[in-house]
Formats: structure tokens, C-alpha cells, sequence
């Protein structure tokens, strides 16, 4: 897991500076808070935050259950369009048919930033910025890196855009480390991300990751890494996720293929929010997403996620996501394999199941969609965990609890929950399209 709090004392004036931004709004209480967040474990500022529903992030919306509302209606807005045969490149998917209608995409592509849904639609990426052709694959140097590679590409101050050059085969030493309004966008070409390190998404703010393999990712660490133009410092050991979000907001990562790593496929911890996962295809893994890091850590109140459109495929065990503390939106997912369950959860996140595909195993003993990491019933009956319009398949089952949709919201999801039929098509394409 990727917590450990692997910070490194410039790391933790970053950290301080971040999180006094944050709360500039409430600036009665931002330095006490401030000076108070490295005793996580401390229990005093735990209990001082658990009875406080006022926890806040800017990043975080009011009303999670509109923007869900929102997803499906440009759900059903696609859907109708393509029921209507507007245009013959419409699926039904709506961030697809947002850009892949465009037969000139390549010259466009930084519509793409348009092209979100749910609580990552306004990550912008670098669509703001120029493009930057990555055309060395080797050659990373963690600490000075060479212009031409990924490495240098991202940690840059300024929005780039990044694409690349032809196809590539990349084998970080050491985590790459983003740096906010990046896009890494790599429609047309085929471009892994491999065998070493993988992605840190850190303390920033928008980024898009499209169209990337990434797979094999070890644990690495125990180095220096450069994460700006003018800093980099001592990482601690990183556990070997695919995609580490650690304080991030407005994020989308679209059109993936993860696999096989030695820690998650994503990890989105320590009060990220403002997250989409969508269209991605995972396969052999156990632990697959974890969306929070601890029961304790209460700062994930403000967790926001949308997972639409993805494929859980074949040789996955778990976590599809595990979850805590946050609003979660599961909606129009392909789940075809799981070994123990689909969705679990502790700390009374709210989990709302929409039109997604559960296709349960063979074995009689796991062919329960959710599991609660909380034994005691009396506890778990009140998180609102819902399943509206999802195909259960082969005695897969949904154990519902907690508060049923509000009204408004009841009547416009009853809508698009028929879209659950369209699942297949939808997700027909997830993964990287190369
Ligand atoms: C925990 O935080 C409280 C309040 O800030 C402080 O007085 C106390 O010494 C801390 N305890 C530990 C073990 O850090
Ligand atoms: C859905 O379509 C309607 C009518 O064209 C439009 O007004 C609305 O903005 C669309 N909503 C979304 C979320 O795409």
C-alpha cells in the first residue's frame, strides 16, 4: 500500500504550503491545521476531526449526488444519439463519442480536456499549454533528467501536452513524478510503461493520462527524484502501484491498460478528490484500486471518484474498488472476472451502482458483488451503498444498505439505468486503443 508517508523534509514544506493554500479559506484555522497534519497517527486530531462534517476541499463539490445526476445524462444523451443514428461514429460512450467522431482528432487533440465526465470533468491537463514530443525512450536519469524523456517532460513548471513520437517501450529507475496541468496522451502510438517504475501523481492538480500500457511496476525507491525543475529529493521506498494519486485533485485517467503490478493498479489516497477512472482495461492483478488509505484518516470525507466504462477483465481478484470515507459513482463497468468481490469498503463510503455489468465466478462462495470491511452489521447497515439498473449475471448479487436515491436523482438514474444492456458496447474499447 502506498502510504507510509514517504516524505522527505522539502517534501513536507511542499506539504505545508499546499495545504495552507487549500484552506486559505477558512484561514481562522489554517495554521493550527496545517502545523497539526504530520500527526496523522495521533488520535487527538483524528477524534477532533471525525464528529466535523465541515471538512472541505475546494476541489470537492457539495452535492456529489448532482454531478452522478450529470454523468447520466450525457449517458443517456449518447445513448439517445445513437438510438437516433445522428452520426454513424456515435457508441453510446459519451467521452469516446466526444472526440472519436472527429475524424481530424490528431490535429485536435487537445479537445480531449473537454471530453470528461463525472468528478474529473474539469481536469484540464496541459490543453492550455504547447505540445511536448517525447523521442527517447532510455536514457532516464531521475535526478537531471535528459529533454526528450517522459521524465523531463512532466516534471516541468508549465501545461505541456505530451505525445509521442512513435512507439516506445519505457522502463523507469525511479517513480515518475508528475507536476500539475500535464496531459500524457498517447492516442495513435503504442507506449508502455514497464518493468520499473511507474506513475506519482503528488500533491498537483490536473493531469490526464490517456492511452498508456502499464504494467509490471516494481517497487523502487530509496533515491533521489527530481519532481520540478528546481527540486527534487530523497524517496523512501514506493510500494510498485501503477498510478499513485496522493493529495491530487482533477484528475482523469482514460483509456489504460494496467496489469500486473506489485502494488495497485491505482492508488488514490490522503484527501485526492475530483477523480475519473474511465475506459480502462485491468487485468491480472489482486488488489486493483484502493480509493483511501485508512479507516482513520478522515480527510477522505472529501473523496470524489467516478469509474465508468472500464473493463475488469480476466485474472483479477479484488478491489474493483475498495473503498473509504468518499463518495464513489460505479456506473456502465464491464466486472467479467473477480475472484473474492467486485466492490468493498470500510468507513461508511457512500457507494452508488449504476447500470454496471457483474458477471460472478464459478465458486459458489464469491458470488457476492460487495464486501464490508466491518463485521459488525449494526454498523454497516447505515452506509448508503445502492445498486440501481446493474445486470447481475451468473448469481452475482448486490447487498444493498443505507438510504435510497434521493428523488430527483431516483427518477433521472431509473433513465439511464436501461443502459446497463449497453454495457458491452460501451466498454468494447477499453484500454489503450493501440
Ligand atoms: C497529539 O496532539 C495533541 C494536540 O495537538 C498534542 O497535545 C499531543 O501531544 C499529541 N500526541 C502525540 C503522541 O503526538
Ligand atoms: C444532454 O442533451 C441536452 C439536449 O441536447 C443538453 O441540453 C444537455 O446539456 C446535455 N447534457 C449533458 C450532460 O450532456
Amino acid at each position: 500500500m502506498a502510504v507510509a508517508l514517504r516524505l522527505s523534509c522539502l517534501c513536507f514544506l511542499q506539504l505545508l504550503i499546499v495545504i495552507v493554500l487549500f484552506i486559505n479559506s477558512s484561514a481562522d484555522n489554517s495554521i493550527e491545521e496545517a502545523e497539526q497534519f504530520p500527526s496523522l497517527s495521533n488520535s487527538t486530531f483524528v477524534n477532533r476531526l471525525s464528529g466535523n462534517d465541515e471538512l472541505r476541499h475546494e476541489h470537492a463539490v457539495d452535492d456529489p449526488e448532482a454531478i452522478a445526476s450529470m454523468v447520466d445524462t450525457s449517458i443517456r444523451n449518447s445513448t439517445e444519439r445513437r438510438k437516433l443514428g445522428y452520426f454513424s461514429c456515435t457508441t453510446g460512450n459519451p467521452i469516446d463519442d466526444c472526440w472519436r467522431c472527429d475524424r481530424h482528432w490528431q490535429r485536435n487533440r487537445r479537445r480531449l480536456a473537454d471530453c470528461s465526465i463525472g468528478f474529473g470533468r474539469n481536469a484540464i491537463g496541459g490543453r492550455d499549454g504547447r505540445f511536448y514530443v517525447v523521442t527517447d525512450s532510455g536514457n532516464d536519469d531521475p535526478v537531471n533528467p535528459r529533454p526528450g524523456t517522459l521524465r523531463h517532460a512532466v516534471i516541468q513548471d508549465e501545461p505541456l501536452w505530451i505525445v509521442f513520437k512513435r512507439d516506445m517501450h519505457i522502463t523507469l529507475k525511479q517513480e515518475l513524478i508528475m507536476n500539475s496541468f500535464k496531459t500524457i496522451d498517447a492516442r495513435g502510438v503504442n507506449v508502455h510503461i514497464a518493468n520499473g517504475a511507474c506513475i506519482t501523481i503528488q500533491f498537483v492538480t490536473n493531469i490526464i493520462i490517456h492511452g498508456l500500457h502499464i504494467h509490471d511496476c516494481k517497487p523502487t525507491g530509496n533515491a533521489m527524484v527530481r519532481s520540478s525543475p528546481s527540486h527534487y529529493g530523497w524517496r523512501t521506498m514506493a510500494d510498485g502501484d501503477a498510478i499513485s494519486i496522493f493529495g491530487s485533485s482533477h484528475i482523469w485517467v482514460d483509456h489504460n491498460s494496467l496489469s500486473n503490478c506489485a502494488d495497485g493498479l491505482i492508488d488514490a489516497i490522503m484527501g485526492s478528490t475530483a477523480i475519473t477512472i474511465s475506459n480502462n482495461y485491468f487485468t491480472h492483478h489482486n488488489e486493483v484500486i484502493l480509493l483511501g488509505h485508512s479507516d482513520s484518516y478522515v480527510r477522505d470525507k472529501v473523496m470524489q471518484v467516478t469509474i465508468a466504462f472500464n473493463h475488469f477483465g480476466e485474472g483479477l481478484i479484488q478491489r474493483m474498488p475498495r473503498c473509504r470515507h468518499g463518495y464513489f459513482h460505479v456506473v456502465n463497468n464491464d466486472y467479467t472476472h473477480w475472484e473474492m468481490y467486485a466492490i468493498g469498503g470500510s468507513a461508511a463510503p457512500t457507494i452508488n451502482s449504476q447500470g454496471n455489468r457483474y458477471l460472478a465466478p464459478v465458486n459458489p462462495f464469491a458470488k457476492e458483488v460487495t464486501k464490508r470491511v466491518e463485521p459488525w452489521e449494526g454498523s454497516w447497515k447505515q452506509w448508503n451503498w445502492r445498486s440501481v439498473g446493474d445486470l447481475l449475471l451468473n448469481g452475482a448479487y448486490f447487498t444493498a444498505s443505507g438510504r435510497a436515491a434521493p428523488g430527483s436523482y431516483a427518477r433521472a438514474s431509473s433513465l439511464a439505468a436501461k443502459s446497463s444492456s449497453m454495457v458491452g458496447m460501451i466498454t468494447s474499447n477499453a484500454g489503450a486503443l493501440s
